[in-house]
């Protein structure tokens, strides 16, 4: 069969095995700029890896501070992990159907060709815009500067750490992340299955502690249960939060689907397995807390996987800071692995300058949009606490999430007679349509901080730039000559032909 024709000219690599009758890829995309070097393997661990960063060695205490009680709070861990299920299910059905890097932007281009031709690209710029330059460096900050607290807080004791100690950790694992990032995709790759290994090593031995509690007769908190259950809907809300938070991550792999081998099978089937996977760690990992705990010694705690091994593992409890050291370190890996992937399709697309769009000849690496992505994070997290962009996170990620779950049934309407090799029952998308809705407005709606209108107008400000550089293109030609300059030994992956068959 010949390869399907895309829109735009895409060509994508797809066709039918007479055999099965399934789709199966016969041939890369001329224009495919980078090679495909993840395997299944390398897919699930680019999900469970930045999926798992800090947030379940710290974010429980946030999770039933809202809920009240202990068996509210388990149900809204597996219930944050079903949210996610459901959401990367949806993406697994746009990923298989457009199947280009760059997540969300990709998918809000196609859909968005709904609209009047001039606003067409209207939704994607405004993604590209928030995301590359406050979205992914805060995730990307973020995670170096926990990597930063725990890496330095062993060598104090109980002296308070200096923040600028913080920062400069910080920075350097953002410098080492890139320079893997920017030196070879596959050292990247192992770098993430490696990290992801070691994280799941942590986590089993929190789980396995806390079986041999449960099985010493531990389990008087756990059978607390219910008791305590609050009713305030704001607060559950607040709780969910938290619990998302920890689960950020799962639409990663949709970043780099033109650099997963056989994307129309190893997608669905890594999100199959990574976010389940991560789900129980979660669940055991809370259980295991709560085996050694009281919920009011775990409200007062300021680092809960850290309380949880002074009180199991004794002397050996410094492993604990270690392994979430490891775990950030690794999650870092993964979000400067997706983040740079954004900002090198939006140029593609002439959303960003061309220059940022160039793949390093020889190592096929993004290279300049993992300097630029480098930087922007840098410049974000030296000069104020950057923790607070949290919320400003939750908010304005849910509101993209909520158009592009919207993107599959616009999808579905435009182009019905396309290929979906992943094809998620109709109840998801709109399901989580929902949830992306009541995300976005119960937190103004319960408490209407000044900050959501500072988000929104953000977001909305991308059209100062969008107006004269994509709607008039007017071109900065000085400035792209400089920055080509900088970036001598690239090219233009548009100039590559990758012709693997797979
Ligand atoms: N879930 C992660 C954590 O618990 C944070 C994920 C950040 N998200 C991302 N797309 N990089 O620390």
């Amino acid at each position: 069969m010949a390869p399907h024709q895309l829109p735009n000219g895409y060509s994508a690599p797809l066709a039918m095995d007479s055999a099965s009758g399934s789709p199966v890829v016969v041939e890369e995309s001329k224009t495919v700029q980078m090679k495909k070097r993840l395997g299944l393997m390398g897919g699930t661990a680019l999900i469970v890896g930045t999926m798992i960063g800090s947030g379940i060695f710290v974010s429980p205490k946030g999770v039933l501070a809202g809920c009240g009680s202990i068996g509210l709070s388990l149900v809204i861990w597996v219930s944050c992990g079903v949210i996610s299920l459901f959401g990367a299910l949806t993406y697994a059905e746009l990923g298989t159907l457009i199947t280009k890097s760059g997540a969300e932007y990709v998918y809000l281009l196609e859909a968005g060709q709904v609209l009047p031709n001039q606003f067409a690209p209207i939704p994607a710029f405004l993604f590209a815009w928030v995301s590359i330059f406050i979205l992914k460096p805060a995730l990307f900050g973020v995670i170096a500067l926990s990597f930063g607290i725990y890496a330095v807080e062993p060598f104090f004791g109980d002296c308070e750490v200096p923040d600028v100690l913080v920062k400069l950790v910080a920075i350097l694992c953002i410098c080492i992340v890139s320079f893997v990032n920017c030196y070879s995709v596959k050292l990247a790759n192992k770098v993430q299955i490696v990290f992801t290994v070691a994280k799941l090593l942590a986590i089993g031995v929190i789980v396995v502690g806390g079986f041999i509690m449960l099985a010493q007769g531990n389990n008087e908190y756990l059978m607390e249960g219910f008791q305590d259950t609050t009713h305030d809907l704001s607060s559950i809300a607040l709780a969910f939060y938290d619990g998302l938070w920890a689960y950020d991550g799962w639409n990663n792999l949709n970043y780099a689907t033109e650099e997963l081998q056989n994307p129309f099978v190893n997608l669905p089937r890594a999100i199959m397995i990574g976010i389940p996977l991560v789900t129980v760690c979660y669940l055991l990992t809370n259980i295991s807390y709560l085996t050694v705990m009281s919920k009011e010694t775990l409200l007062q705690s300021p680092a809960v996987a850290a309380t949880w091994g002074s009180r199991v593992l004794g002397p050996a409890s410094l492993i604990i800071p270690l392994a979430v050291a490891l775990s950030t370190f690794g999650a870092a890996n993964g979000s400067c692995f997706t983040g740079c992937r954004l900002a090198y399709v939006a140029a593609r697309e002439h959303h960003l300058p061309e220059v940022l769009s160039y793949v390093q000849i020889n190592n096929f690496t993004p290279l300049p949009s993992v300097i630029f992505s480098t930087i922007v994070t840098i410049l974000m997290i030296i000069p104020g606490n950057i923790f607070s962009l949290i919320d400003f996170f939750s908010f304005t990620a849910w509101l993209f999430y909520g158009a592009t779950m919207a993107c599959v049934l616009i999808l579905r309407h435009t182009r019905p007679h396309e290929p979906r090799p992943y094809r998620v029952p109709t109840a998801i998308p709109v399901v989580m349509l929902i949830i992306s809705v009541y995300l976005v407005v119960a937190p103004i709606a319960h408490n209407p901080r000044i900050e959501f209108l500072y988000a929104t107008l953000f977001v909305l400000s991308g059209m100062i730039f969008y107006i004269p550089f994509i709607a008039c293109k007017v071109r900065l030609t000085f400035l792209s000559k400089y920055l080509e300059s900088c970036v001598g030994a690239v090219d233009d992956g548009n100039h590559h032909s990758a012709e693997e068959k797979v």
